[in-house]
């Protein structure tokens, strides 16, 4: 969800407007959670954890969930819920061989260094424990990341650099797994359009503030502007909803 080391430049979070711009992340992770199948007793680590909402589904279950995120702002926010978290780095591990799975949710895509972060998933498993993960995979948000792309070069700034995700495909990251010494039991890449429930201008001010980093704030609106305007005949049925262009990759693994 955040990785504030590695948060791109200009990218905020803020628990109360994640509540209510994105909060259908936490609700969509019935799937991913089901993979899981944390039982009572099991020690699970959920990397970016947000705000807790599906760190408090799976503590639920009976199992033992540590929740850790790199904003302080989300970790305090899962506290509130009276979950254990802390903030950690997703790319700076430093648990050694003490849980039975590591989790996560609409997270890893903000980590740009996943050959990194994956090592210390490894070693933060016991032998035999597993890695269950969704993000966003290959062709993640493409159109809206064009119109971006577009509505900044069309006022002739340069988007170089402001793209901070990573989305890879299932092969990238099998692969990736593999060299890292996980055993692959399940990858999938499969499009999950998802209505935005405050429309695309919520969905960009929460998101996407690092294509408009370091612009003044008249360029920033204007810039949103464009980008709903080329969007509109693709995400935005007409009626007033906008859907988002997902595509979700999910993973099953185990050392
Ligand atoms: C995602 O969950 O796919 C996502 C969320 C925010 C920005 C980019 C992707």
């Amino acid at each position: 969800m955040s990785n504030r080391s590695n948060t791109p430049p200009g990218q905020e979070w803020n628990a109360s407007h994640y509540a209510e711009n994105a909060n259908f992340v936490p609700k969509l992770g019935g799937e991913v959670l089901k993979l899981l199948a944390p039982q009572a007793g099991q020690r699970i680590l959920d990397l970016g954890c947000g705000d807790g909402a599906l760190t408090e589904r799976i503590a639920q279950t009976g199992a033992n969930v540590l929740g850790i995120d790199a904003s302080e702002e989300m970790v305090e926010a899962a506290r509130q819920r009276g979950l254990n978290a802390r903030v950690i780095d997703g790319h700076q591990l430093p648990f050694d061989h003490e849980f039975d799975a590591v989790f996560s949710n609409a997270a890893l895509h903000w980590m740009l260094d996943p050959q990194k972060v994956l090592a210390g998933v490894k070693r933060a498993l016991k032998p035999g424990g597993r890695f269950v993960a969704e993000f966003g995979g290959h062709g993640n948000v493409a159109a809206i990341c064009t119109a971006l792309i577009a509505s900044l070069q069309f006022r002739g700034i340069s988007s170089h650099g402001r793209h901070p995700w990573y989305f890879p495909t299932t092969q990238e990251y099998a692969h990736l797994l593999q060299t890292v010494g996980f055993h692959v039991d399940s990858i999938e890449l499969f499009p999950r359009p998802t209505l935005l429930p405050t429309g695309m201008a919520g969905w960009l001010r929460t998101f996407a503030n690092p294509f408009l980093h370091n612009l003044d704030q008249d360029l920033q609106e204007a810039i949103i502007d464009n980008t709903m305007n080329l969007l509109s005949h693709s995400l935005n049925d007409g009626q007033g909803n906008w859907t988002a262009d997902y595509v979700r990759l999910r993973v099953s693994a185990h050392v």
